[in-house]
C-alpha cells in the first residue's frame, strides 16, 4: 500500500492519506510515514481510530521515547510516554521554540494526537530552521558557522517575569535545576544532511565568545530572519489528526487564540543510539 502525499506548504508541510488504523501497522507503512516526515519536515494524517498503542508504535519507529524532562504536564497513567497537553489544565504556549533545547540532546521528533480540538483557532504554526539557514547569504553563513549559544530553561520564565508575570521564584527554581546547554548555532541533520539554525527566542540566552553588543545583534538578526513567512506553515487541526514534526528541521508555536478546550496527546522521541551512532552532535 502506498500513501497519498499532498504538499501543504511551499517549503514544508504535507498531508498523508491512506493509513488504515483498523489493522496492525506494517513496517512498510511506518517507513512511508518516516520518509514523508524527513522530506516535508511536518506531516499530518487523519487518525481518528488510532489507538494509544499505535501512537507509541509510530513514535518508536523514530527512536527512544522520552519521559518529559520537566514537570509541566500530567502523564496519562495508561501509557507513561504519552503526556497530556490540556488547555483546561493551563497548558498553553505562545512562543517560538523547538522543544527542550536546553538539554544536551533535545527530542528529535514530536508525535501529537489531537483528541479535543476547538471549533476555531488553536493552530500549530511551524517555521523551517533549515529553509531559514539555506536563505542566509554565504558571508553570514561563514560568520555563524563556528559560533555556539547557551540554551537555558530558566530563560522561558525570565521572559515572563520581564513581561510583568510574577515568575521570579519559578525562574530561580528553573535555574537551580541546571537545565542549560551550549549548542552550535548551525547543525547538520543526520538523516537529510541539511544544515539548520538551532537558536530560538524561548530558550537561547546568548551567543558565546563575542562582546554582548555583537552577540545580541547577531542573535536578534537571526531571530528576525526566522520570522519570514516563506519559511512557515500553519496546521489547522481536525479532531483525530496525528501531527508529526522533525525538531531538527522546524520550530513551532502553539497559537493561543482559541475559546473552549484543546487537548492533545504528545509523545517526544529522543535520540536513537542505533540511528545516530558515530555522529557528533554537540
Ligand atoms: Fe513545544
Amino acid at each position: 500500500m502506498s500513501l497519498l502525499v499532498k504538499k501543504m506548504g511551499g517549503r514544508l508541510g504535507a498531508r498523508l492519506e491512506g493509513v488504515d488504523f483498523s489493522r496492525p501497522l506494517t513496517s512498510a507503512t511506518l517507513e512511508e510515514i518516516a520518509a514523508a516526515l524527513y522530506a516535508h519536515q511536518v506531516v499530518s494524517l487523519p487518525a481518528r481510530e488510532m489507538t494509544p498503542e499505535q501512537h507509541v508504535q509510530i513514535a518508536q519507529h523514530f527512536g527512544d521515547l522520552e519521559l518529559h524532562a520537566t514537570d509541566q504536564f500530567a502523564v496519562d497513567e495508561k501509557a507513561s510516554h504519552i503526556t497530556v497537553v490540556d488547555s483546561e489544565a493551563g497548558h498553553r504556549a505562545d512562543s517560538w521554540h523547538a522543544d527542550e533545547t536546553f538539554l544536551e540532546e533535545p527530542p528529535l521528533v514530536n508525535v501529537l494526537h489531537g483528541k479535543i480540538i476547538p471549533e476555531a483557532g488553536g493552530d500549530t504554526a511551524f517555521r523551517s530552521a533549515a529553509a531559514a539557514y539555506d536563505a542566509l547569504s554565504d558571508k553570514m553563513k561563514v560568520l555563524i558557522d563556528d559560533l555556539h549559544a547557551v540554551h537555558d530553561y530558566g530563560h522561558l520564565y525570565e521572559l515572563g517575569w520581564r513581561s510583568g508575570i510574577p515568575l521570579a521564584q519559578a525562574m530561580g527554581e528553573a535555574l537551580s535545576k541546571g537545565l542549560l546547554h551550549s549548542h552550535p548555532l548551525v547543525r547538520t541533520h543526520p538523516v537529510t544532511g541539511r544544515k539548520w539554525l538551532t537558536i530560538n527566542e524561548t530558550y537561547t540566552r546568548f551567543i558565546e565568545g563575542l562582546p554582548p553588543n555583537e552577540a545580541e545583534a547577531i542573535l536578534g538578526l537571526l531571530i528576525a530572519h526566522l520570522q519570514k513567512p516563506e519559511f512557515g506553515y500553519r496546521h489547522s487541526w481536525e479532531e483525530g489528526d496525528l501531527l508529526l514534526w522533525d525538531q531538527q528541521a522546524v520550530q513551532h508555536y502553539a497559537v493561543n487564540d482559541f475559546e473552549g478546550r484543546r487537548l492533545v496527546h504528545r509523545i517526544a522521541v529522543l535520540r536513537s543510539a542505533a540511528t545516530y551512532k558515530g555522529i557528533k552532535t554537540v
